[in-house]
């Protein structure tokens, strides 16, 4: 069997110095029909080996479920990088960071009362244990010394920018050994003294994340870690976006000419990311380092391989300076993307949440405020009546994310988190107040991790506390199929649910253009494509060939705000944004 070891001053591979030459591919950002498409692309960039993180949440939406069916099929995904004659890097967390909502920890854990995470805390180690089992029963007969593709693990991430417990760190180790993982394991940390001090124990490689500076950076990582091979094992080449603000793109000639300094070294490299992929459904996370900036749908990172797989400019100039240090594979042609294809397509039969909301879900009675964790949402509509003088305001202690306020069904107004609005003034106090919650993607770096999301209380309506209160937790993967039992309404104010058919002659990838929309969620053929929002910076999304049909197809619209437009319009190219304000 293959022998994978750290040595004195290289990684060793069967014994001879091997220099890591890898690509970050997220599986649960890709469908799975497209995994050795992209893996094989790394493979003709030059790389020997592909990183994925595994996102605990997605695999366990509630304790005790670890769900492997498609997009999250860690070992098919693995296999599939064994097949391209790579080798990978599991990073399984328990933390990742990732842009991914909450960093990858369940909301769940976050509801036992006492918890504490990312430390050594009873509670959290119990469902960690719980995870990593599973996890690690997938990894293990994936190890290179069983003639499986996985080199090595990383444990926790940037945990020195996060926290100090060691012992907590010591336990982590201690499980993936008791879990018959023999590989070699390493942590990652920004490459500042303290945090690689905090976030390193002995008998644990350590390794750094940076996109710059490489050779000043490895130093610093050299005090850290003595002896044996130094790793980059998050080569930042590009940048994620938030809503609102502008596209992150990097210099393809500067991000290689980087990137030759740091293989000059000798160091090994996860270029983070080779292909980002997409934050498909309801995934993104989130920053909030004082401002709620939610992370965008598109995971394209500005990366080598671009949102719909296709090698860019960046993809050529990595390719070039990699051939200067590793034999690359030749280049096939690859494809120009063809024009769109013409589908007419016009989005109708609306069905307006205000008017049917029994479609939409069950609701429930509460003598207080619920938070969505309790209701078990990420979107919902909060309902109260209200009989007081005058035109009271509402106020609240938050709102996370964005709440739409309606007085008998008519649209007072907005309340946004991004935008620290916590009060509202009502046009008068008597009538059914709604409020129609969304989390916009919880926080996945920094303290703010694991907060409840919806409404946080206090909340008041002039000098009063509504006494009762009533939610309808809406199950948006059901929302393509409410044509099924309800009849249209009229379109009208408020979310709204539209649908449109098209046809198309072959099933390749598209983007669907969201411009001429407000701001909701989109399926196709019932694969949740994700959130749009008119103020960018993406105006499209990206719908995966292998979710689209030859023949009939169906595209369903959640709008929130207003669709002035209801013409569909589609693109073969993506529209990410502009790269300024
Ligand atoms: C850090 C984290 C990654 C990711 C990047 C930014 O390095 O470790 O998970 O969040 O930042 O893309």
């Amino acid at each position: 069997m293959p022998d994978f070891a750290i040595g004195e001053s290289d990684f060793l591979l069967d014994g001879k110095p091997f220099q890591i030459i890898s690509g970050a591919l997220h599986y649960f950002r890709i469908h799975p029909d497209q995994w050795a498409d992209r893996i094989e692309k790394a493979r003709l960039m030059g790389l020997n080996t592909i990183e994925t993180y595994v996102p605990w949440n997605a695999h366990s939406p509630r304790r005790g479920v670890f769900d492997t069916s498609g997009m999250l099929d860690l070992e098919l995904f693995l296999r599939r990088v064994a097949e391209a004659g790579l080798h990978a890097i599991v990073r399984p967390g328990p933390y990742i960071c990732a842009e991914w909502d909450n960093g990858g920890l369940p909301a769940w854990l976050f509801r036992e009362p006492g918890v504490g995470v990312r430390r050594y805390e009873p509670q959290y180690l119990a469902a960690v244990g719980e995870y990593l089992t599973e996890v690690l029963r997938i990894v293990r007969p994936l190890q290179t010394d069983q003639g499986g593709p996985v080199l090595l693990l990383q444990v926790e991430n940037e945990y020195g920018a996060f926290g100090n417990d060691s012992t907590y760190l010591k336990w982590l180790v201690e499980l993936f050994r008791a879990q018959g993982i023999t590989v070699p394991l390493v942590t990652v940390d920004q490459p500042e003294d303290e945090m690689l001090s905090a976030g390193g124990i002995d008998g644990v490689h350590r390794t750094g994340s940076f996109g710059s500076r490489s050779v000043e950076r490895l130093a610093t990582l050299r005090n850290h870690q003595p002896t044996g091979p130094l790793m980059c094992m998050e080569f930042w080449d590009g940048w994620f976006d938030d809503w609102g603000g502008p596209h992150h793109t990097t210099s393809a000639t500067e991000a290689a000419t980087e990137l030759d300094a740091l293989l000059a070294t000798g160091a090994s490299v996860n270029i983070y990311m080779v292909h980002g992929g997409t934050n498909f459904g309801l995934t993104n996370g989130a920053n909030d380092k004082g401002v709620y900036r939610p992370t965008v749908t598109s995971y394209d990172y500005d990366a080598p391989l671009d949102e719909a797989g296709r090698p860019t400019a960046k993809f050529h100039a990595f390719r070039d300076v990699i051939a200067r240090h590793a034999p690359v594979p030749p280049l096939p042609d690859f494809p120009e993307p063809g024009a769109a294809p013409e589908i007419t397509a016009t989005l109708g039969e609306p069905i307006r949440l205000l008017d049917r909301p029994d479609s939409w879900g069950t609701w429930r009675g509460h003598d207080s405020l619920p938070t969505l964790d309790d209701i078990d949402a990420q979107f919902a509509l909060y309902r109260t009546s209200l009989d007081l003088e005058g035109s009271p305001i509402l106020q609240l202690g938050e709102v996370r994310d964005r709440a739409q306020v309606f007085l008998d069904g008519d649209p007072v107004g907005v309340l946004s988190r991004a935008d620290h609005d916590r009060a509202i003034t009502l046009p008068r106090g008597r009538g059914r107040l709604d409020l129609i919650v969304e989390d916009q993607g919880r926080v996945n770096y920094g303290p703010r991790i694991g907060e409840p999301k919806g409404l946080i209380g206090p909340l008041q309506v002039g000098a009063t506390t509504p006494a009762s209160w009533q939610t309808l937790a809406i199950d948006l993967n059901a929302v393509p199929e409410l044509w099924t039992a309800t009849l249209p309404t009229t379109a009208g104010v408020g979310p709204t649910a539209y649908r449109a058919a098209f046809s198309l002659t072959e099933a390749t990838d598209l983007f669907v253009r969201t411009d001429a929309w407000g701001k909701g969620f989109a399926w196709v053929n019932g694969f949740c494509l994700g959130r749009y929002w008119h103020r960018g910076p993406q105006h499209t999304l990206y719908i995966p060939g292998p979710v689209l049909r030859a023949g009939a197809n169906e595209l369903v619209v959640l709008e929130l705000d207003t669709l002035p437009d209801p013409a569909v319009r589609f693109s073969t190219v993506p529209d990410l944004g502009p790269t300024e304000y």
